[in-house]
């Protein structure tokens, strides 16, 4: 708990999970969060895990306050408080929220401009599952302006992300292939909408070029699929699931330059308030016209916040994992 929370904690409690040290995780009764004035509090029904929570647990993520902090950045409850700023007709809503950590708990803080509302009707682990994954896929997707008749390679296709940049691609009207690590996943993800498949490990990579290629994996051989980009082509990079890239990765941008090719690196964490609303709105409406569903991995109770990082960790999970309190 740092200095200001101690300040600002009114003697209630609820159960959270804590990195009490590096690589450890404990669940815990910390005092609960009180809302700052442009925050609301939420009472929390589903919680996203993601890779950047093993970091933090880790010790490895730079924005993660530290030791005695709560990970978790993608909650779904309904409103419960709201800071002096906010407009009070946000408190009794059913809401996406994403805190800036905080999330492994029954209650959390998040900034009133980074509250959605949740579909009435969807259940909380779905939309915890659309979340922060969802925001990435369509985002990255909207920024390349993946269009119907587009050729779209995804790399890491079965991870949160991936399964959901198959899908909105396909929607989108691409005509998509994905790289994947088996035949069980390929399959899942045809389902999903992929045209084309590929298991990494069974087959090289794909013998034909694309317009668009999103990659969450990075690592040593990212330059080989940077050689995949058609004359024009957009390659958008927004994760690193394989590893850093090796220094000589960005060399075919600068061999293939006469190409014309544009490499795009994308982060949540720089995307405005209203640029997050209005892809969260084309999600909801993708959702609605059923041409979007949630992929749940595995379901974990709160207890378990451990196991369920190490779901995470050891790189298993096709589609999210999803912590709930009660
Ligand atoms: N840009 C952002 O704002 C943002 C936000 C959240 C997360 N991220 C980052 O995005 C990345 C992916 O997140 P995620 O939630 O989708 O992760 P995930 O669920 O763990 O999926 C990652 C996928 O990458 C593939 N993969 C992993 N290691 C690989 C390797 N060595 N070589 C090739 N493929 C490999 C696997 O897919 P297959 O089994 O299908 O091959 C795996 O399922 C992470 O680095 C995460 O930190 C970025």
């Amino acid at each position: 708990m740092t200095g200001s929370e101690s300040e600002r904690y009114d003697g209630i409690s609820m159960k959270a999970a804590v990195i009490s040290s590096v690589g450890e995780l404990a669940v815990v009764d910390a005092p609960e969060p009180v809302p700052g004035p442009d925050q609301v509090l939420v009472d929390i029904d589903a919680i996203g895990v993601g890779y950047v929570d093993v970091m933090a647990r880790r010790g490895q993520y730079p924005y993660f306050p530290g030791a005695g902090s709560v990970p978790g950045l993608e909650v779904v409850g309904r409103v419960s408080a709201a800071g002096t700023n906010v407009p009070v007709g946000l408190i009794g809503q059913r809401a996406l929220a994403l805190p800036s950590f905080g999330g492994f708990a029954e209650k959390a803080v998040a900034d009133a401009s980074r509250v959605f509302p949740a579909p009435p009707s969807a259940d909380a682990a779905d939309v915890v599952a659309l979340g922060v994954n969802a925001l990435v896929a369509e985002l990255a997707l909207h920024r390349v302006w993946a269009s119907a008749g587009d050729d779209v390679l995804i790399r890491g296709a079965g991870g949160g992300i991936g399964v959901l940049a198959t899908q909105i691609a396909h929607a989108r009207g691409a005509e998509v292939t994905v790289i994947t690590s088996s035949a069980a996943r390929c399959e899942h993800l045809r389902a999903l909408g992929a045209a084309h498949v590929v298991d990494r490990t069974a087959s090289p990579l794909p013998d034909r070029t694309y317009d668009v290629i999103v990659d969450t994996v990075a690592g040593p051989d990212l330059g080989q699929h940077l050689e995949l980009l058609r004359p024009n082509g957009r390659y958008i990079l927004c994760g690193g699931a394989g590893g850093a890239p090796g220094p000589e990765s960005l060399a075919p941008l600068l061999r293939e330059f006469h190409k014309s090719p544009t490499l795009f690196a994308f982060s949540l964490n720089s995307v405005g308030p209203d640029e997050l609303r209005s892809s969260w709105e084309r999600i909801v409406t993708l959702l609605a016209e059923h041409r979007l569903s949630a992929v749940i991995d595995q379901r974990f109770p709160l207890i378990n916040a451990a196991a369920a990082l190490q779901r995470v960790e050891d790189g298993k999970p096709f589609g999210k994992v999803v912590l709930h309190p009660n």
